[in-house]
């Protein structure tokens, strides 16, 4: 079988991020690298603080002031990480977009929906406002936003929260982004919009050939949207590499805790396992591999060493001295 080589669009290497705080330097990002191919879906996967909005926001400009990045980032061939303000801003306008947590905090209440859309046209494409609107309501349609037309006369809080994850969607995806990065874009929504969001983003993934970073704690969500994953902790990568790999066939301990932590669609109110324990506090990272706390498979040398990430198969990284064999039923 022939494979083509599909280009990359985005290829990180090493990015870290440091925080200065009062307690002392904290790195929340530490060494990531992957890549990303035009059309393809990269998911990232990590508890609570395991710094995937950090690598999201780094990779869009958008770190707090005592952040201090190290690393490339060659987005189309040009490094992101050290362009100036005003360059940034024409990447975030036009190449690279960014769906966020709660769409409230970047909706703006009192602004028409549909204005809020057209601005984007208006001022990144210059087209006229009746090209705009239309492109607008042809957009709204795209998310699958019922009465599109009629809803451009409507503000914000005239939308239930699944409509205004789909607001922002169509608003990020007007500008034709060549990569669209969505921060936990579904977890404020209740599980049946939830579905409904992620079957959406797969459907335009198809259509628009956008790549997608998609960040999520929940390793479930990134089975049927991504092509590749990224599994941190403490932010680093324990493991990363093809969905199917990942999630099928996980050899690193904290990928197989999290796989036994996703409810079951069939399970019989079975309780659920969870990893014991909490991540741990990156101002105060135990000796050897962060994880080796919680880890069931931790030896001496877990609590010594701190694990190098390695391409142990090609594709395939993993930081872990104590690789387990774990098939998973699929
Ligand atoms: N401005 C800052 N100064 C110091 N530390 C920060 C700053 N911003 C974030 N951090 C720390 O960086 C770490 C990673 O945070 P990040 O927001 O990336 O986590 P996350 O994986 O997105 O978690 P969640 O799932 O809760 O959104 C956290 O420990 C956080 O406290
Ligand atoms: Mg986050």
């Amino acid at each position: 079988m022939t494979t083509m080589k599909k280009e990359n669009i985005l290829e990180v290497d090493n990015l870290r991020v440091n925080f200065k705080t009062p307690d002392g330097l904290v790195t929340a990002v530490n060494d990531l690298t992957f890549d990303l191919a035009q059309g393809e879906t990269l998911g990232i996967v990590g508890e609570s603080g395991s710094g995937k909005s950090q690598t999201a926001f780094a990779l869009m400009g958008l770190l707090a002031g005592n952040g201090v990045i190290e690393g490339e980032a060659r987005f189309e061939d040009q490094n992101i990480l050290t362009l100036d303000e005003k360059a940034m801003n024409h990447i975030r306008s036009e190449k690279i977009a960014m769906i966020f947590q709660d769409p409230m905090t970047s909706l703006n209440p009192y602004m028409k929906v549909g204005k809020q859309l057209m601005e984007v046209l208006l001022l990144h494409k210059g087209m006229s406002k009746a090209d705009a609107f239309e492109a607008s309501v042809k957009m709204l349609d795209a998310v699958k936003m019922p009465e599109a037309r009629k809803r451009m006369n409507m503000y914000p809080h005239e939308f239930s929260g699944g409509m205004r994850q789909r607001v922002m969607i169509a608003m990020a995806l007007l500008c034709q982004p060549k990569l669209l990065i969505a921060d936990e874009p579904t977890t404020a929504l209740d599980v049946t919009v939830q579905a409904q969001i992620l079957t959406l983003l797969n459907e335009l993934k198809a259509d628009f050939n956008t790549s997608i970073i998609m960040i999520t704690h929940d390793l479930g969500v990134v089975a049927g949207l991504c092509d590749k994953v990224l599994v941190m902790y403490a932010g680093r990568t324990m493991e990363y590499g093809q969905t199917e790999d990942v999630f099928y066939r996980p050899t690193h301990p904290y990928t197989k805790g999290l796989l036994e932590a996703i409810p079951r669609l069939d399970g019989d109110g079975e309780a659920l396992a969870t990893i014991a324990g909490n991540p741990p506090n990156l101002l105060n990272l135990p000796a050897g591999c962060p994880f080796q706390e919680r880890c069931l498979y931790a030896e001496d040398r877990c609590r010594k060493e701190a694990p190098v990430l390695e391409e142990y198969q090609p594709g395939k990284l993993r930081a872990c001295h104590k690789p387990v064999n774990w098939e998973v039923a699929s």
